[in-house]
């Protein structure tokens, strides 16, 4: 079937935000709603040759792509989310941006909506920053792409997405996430997510990286890799995030890849049908050796492609209800 803006059929009911910021603060129901959005996108879009060009549900928006961090995965996936379902795309290079000159986050914000932005796609190092724009932006959905050590809904989303993908259901599902947990904000976004959809997430990785609070929210903690390989149905392999640490948590990496690296030896003794995620960029041999990452337990290039359906049904669902609200008011 090849789809319109009126047979495609309209956001879900149960949606009624105008920003993403993050997951802590989304019901399961809400969570579902985005999952189920992006599977359809995936499987009637994005896997549809009759579709394969676009869906024009935002014909007429604007998009901006407002990132003070680097990215590929993220930005190039909004990137192309908003193309295929019609709106124009602007890219913001913060590097060669005003900033320099001393322009504040809110003034470049402000600037470039009154250009006649409809969303701000925003990725920052400072924890709170989407929020900040949301709260001050006005007529405009903010969707969080990152932002610090806090949150990457988004990329909560995608990896929720392919792990219901292929196991169905959440429930009683065991999700380990190994690595620098201290300063993952995907980290963050699967906790919320996992927890409230009836998954039971366990956190992986040096003691230096790894908060025995997590426990506090019914998260279980663990610093042996080893320990929990045949009890994990998925290993979300997070990267060591150097450019946010002050202090270096281990000795050397080569001992952390000693001691947490997802390898061969390791994946045979895990359960046969273990899924292997990684949010990227990945560091080959210091988190995740590359026979692996390459190898057929792995899921972390159908991780991106979920992330484009993932941001389809994000950009959809709040400029749709940004729209709706500038109108009524
Ligand atoms: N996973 C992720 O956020 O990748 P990028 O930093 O490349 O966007």
């Amino acid at each position: 079937m090849l789809y319109t803006k009126e047979n495609w059929g309209s956001v879900p009911e149960g949606w009624t935000r105008t920003h993403l910021l993050g997951l802590e603060d989304l019901s399961a129901e809400e969570i579902t709603i985005l999952l189920d959005l992006a599977q359809r996108f995936r499987e009637d879009v994005l896997e549809s040759e009759e579709n394969r060009r676009k869906i024009p549900l935002l014909t007429g928006f604007a998009i901006v792509n407002l990132f003070f961090e680097n990215s590929t995965r993220t930005r190039t996936s909004f990137g192309f989310a908003g193309r295929r379902l019609g709106a124009d795309v602007i890219d913001f290079a913060a590097g060669t941006s005003s900033l320099a000159k001393g322009e504040t986050v809110l003034d470049t914000a402000k600037n470039i909506q009154a250009m006649g932005i409809d969303a701000v796609v925003v990725r920052h190092v400072c924890p709170g920053v989407p929020k900040f724009l949301a709260d001050n932006l006005k007529n405009c959905a903010v969707v969080n792409a990152g932002d610090g050590t806090h949150e990457h809904p988004t990329q909560g989303l995608l990896d929720m997405l392919t792990i219901r993908r292929r196991f169905g259901s959440f429930k009683g599902l065991k999700v380990a996430l190994v690595g620098d947990i201290a300063h993952s904000r995907v980290a963050r976004s699967n906790i919320f997510a996992l927890l409230k959809l009836g998954a039971q997430p366990i956190v992986c990785g040096p003691s230096t990286l790894v908060s025995p609070y997590w426990e506090e929210m019914g998260v279980k903690v663990c610093y042996s890799l080893d320990e929990i390989l045949g009890e994990a149905d998925v290993f979300n392999l997070l990267r060591i995030q150097f450019e946010r640490q002050v202090v270096r948590p281990f000795p050397s990496i080569h001992e952390y890849s000693r001691l947490y690296a997802m390898n061969a030896e390791r994946l045979a003794r895990c359960k046969k049908d273990a899924l292997i995620l990684a949010p990227g960029p990945i560091n080959r041999g210091v988190e995740i050796t590359p026979e692996v990452a390459d190898g057929p337990q792995s899921a972390i290039l159908d991780q991106v492609t979920n992330g484009v359906a993932v941001r389809m049904a994000a950009l959809w669902c709040v400029l749709t209800r940004s729209k709706e609200n500038a109108s009524a008011s």
